[in-house]
């Protein structure tokens, strides 16, 4: 079985009660906290920055912070969350006129890097650049919001992308993000997905750990 990840978005926690919620999810059996960055420009939304992700390792967290930039442009944001204590940051190609340079630039500063590609693009953008990534995020919704419906489109996509890391031999994580519930993670892994992002699946829940136990179980399966 592959090293499945799960990564709770903080998007759909209590903001009111943050520290809190990402302890639970961690004691609940998160692998990673997955970190949603909104400028409402790049994306009609806006969510948080790099002092929270800095407030959440000054309360305790050492789990991986995967740090999701839906921002444009990227340097400056990669800048103040490698500073912030990310442990990965992905951004979508289109967001940067550097695309190359914004990855070197994440990993010069000790994070992963990785593009994250929206549901109508094409992975074009990665196939010259694989060497420089830890990981490819696909979107299996339009960014910007929680909740919403995976598109199933994104099953071909994911067969894509895993053949395209599976030629390279490179060790890259394929990351699927929106839409991930219990009923429909094995299908997601069966098409290639190694790292799993799960908003309101897990925040909606009554018992975080019963919601991240039966991901586990599906992928089990
Ligand atoms: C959407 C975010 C996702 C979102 C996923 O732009 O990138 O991480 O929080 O939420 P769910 O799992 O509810 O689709
Ligand atoms: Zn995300």
């Amino acid at each position: 079985m592959p090293d499945y990840k799960i990564a709770p978005s903080i998007l759909s926690a209590d903001f009111a009660r943050l520290g809190e919620e990402v302890d639970a999810v961690l004691a609940a059996g998160a692998d990673w906290v997955h970190f949603d960055v909104m400028d409402n420009h790049y994306v009609p939304n806006l969510t948080i920055g790099p002092m929270v992700c800095k407030a959440l390792r000054k309360h305790g967290v050492t789990a991986p912070i995967d740090v999701h930039l839906m921002v444009e442009p990227v340097d400056d944001m990669i800048r103040l969350f490698a500073d912030a204590g990310a442990t990965s940051i992905t951004f979508h190609p289109e967001a940067s006129r550097h695309v190359d340079r914004s990855l070197q630039l994440i990993q010069s500063l000790g994070c992963k890097a990785g593009l994250v590609f929206n549901p109508a693009t094409g992975l074009e953008a990665a196939k010259y650049v694989m060497e420089r990534l830890d990981m490819i995020l696909l979107m299996s919704v339009n960014p910007g919001f929680g909740g919403q419906k995976f598109i199933p489109a994104t099953l071909d996509k994911l067969r894509e992308a895993r053949k395209l890391i599976d030629d390279s031999g490179l060790d890259i994580r394929l990351e699927i993000d929106g839409g991930v519930k219990q009923d429909n993670i094995a299908e997601i892994a069966a098409a290639g997905a190694d790292t799993f992002v799960a908003g309101s699946a897990i925040f909606s829940a009554d018992d975080y750990g019963e919601a991240i136990e039966a991901m586990r179980r599906e992928l089990a399966r």
